[in-house]
């Protein structure tokens, strides 16, 4: 498809300390030079990265000069004042942060986000100068119902409520089947392909044809070195959100060559 792949990887609540996250690091900036010195650069994926907020700086400063974007994994719901605890879009963005994870599964399960909760920071995000990965996705029990479809639209309908088709292009969407997450239940290719190939005919009801034919859907759950290259050969997977494999960076690196 016309639409350029994105590769990013989630490192969730890791590592440790700033030291290793320094190590990690270094590493995965490493491959990326060797793959950028490749000569084969129009191949490859835009490349992003979601460190814990303490090592969002350190991450920024370690990607420059490569094509690696780096991003937070949430952020509060206000933009400025007494909200103790909290972290504004603005601000990460100062960092020199590009983008934002909104939605996943761990934050909406584990942490009470609902769809408004949602919907309000992605309009924060957007306007703090983050580009939005929105993150999508069924549980086991839904899927097992036949709710794939309908959890999704309606996910994607109140996340993206009050948007203009224009704000679809500073959106990339995850779909990210809570089965699939950090279980080693790599969902199908045939299956991603036909839960992406519903949420683009969502987006396409929500915005028209074109924000839906433009958009990135990228997979997430389980994605492997071993198991990319055939998710990424299904026509409406564009990409893939990792977390497991984005913690060894040659693993990460090895996604992010995923053979086209
Ligand atoms: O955001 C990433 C996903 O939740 C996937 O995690 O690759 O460890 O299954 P995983």
């Amino acid at each position: 498809s016309a639409r350029r792949p994105l590769i990013a990887g989630n490192w969730k609540l890791n590592p440790a300390t700033a030291p290793e996250a320094l190590a990690l690091l270094k590493l995965v900036v490493a491959n990326q030079r060797a793959l950028e010195s490749s000569g084969r650069t129009a191949e490859l994926p835009d490349v992003a990265i979601f460190p814990p907020f303490p090592f969002l700086q350190l991450a920024v400063d370690a990607v420059a000069g490569t094509g690696i974007k780096v991003g937070a994994q949430n952020v509060g719901l206000e933009g400025k004042g007494a909200f103790t605890g909290e972290v504004s879009a603005s601000m990460v963005r100062s960092l020199g942060c590009q983008l934002v994870l909104l939605g996943h599964s761990e934050r909406r399960l584990l942490y009470g986000e609902d769809d408004e909760m949602i919907r309000r920071k992605v309009r924060l995000a957007l306007d703090g100068g983050l580009d939005v990965v929105l993150c999508v996705g069924e549980t086991e029990a839904e899927y097992e119902m036949g709710l794939l479809p309908a959890v999704c639209a309606l996910q994607l309908k109140k996340a993206l409520h009050g948007l203009q088709p224009a704000d679809l292009e500073r959106i990339s969407i995850a779909y990210e089947p809570v089965w699939a997450i950090g279980t080693g239940r790599t969902a199908t290719p045939a299956q991603a392909q036909d839960a992406h190939a519903i949420i683009r005919s969502v987006i396409a009801e929500l915005f028209e044809h074109e924000p839906a034919r433009a958009v990135r859907i990228a997979y997430g759950g389980s994605v492997t070195p071993e198991s990319i290259d055939d998710l990424m050969r299904m026509p409406d997977v564009d990409g893939a959100l990792v977390g497991g494999a984005s913690l060894i960076a040659d693993k990460f690196s090895r996604i992010v060559e995923f053979a086209p």
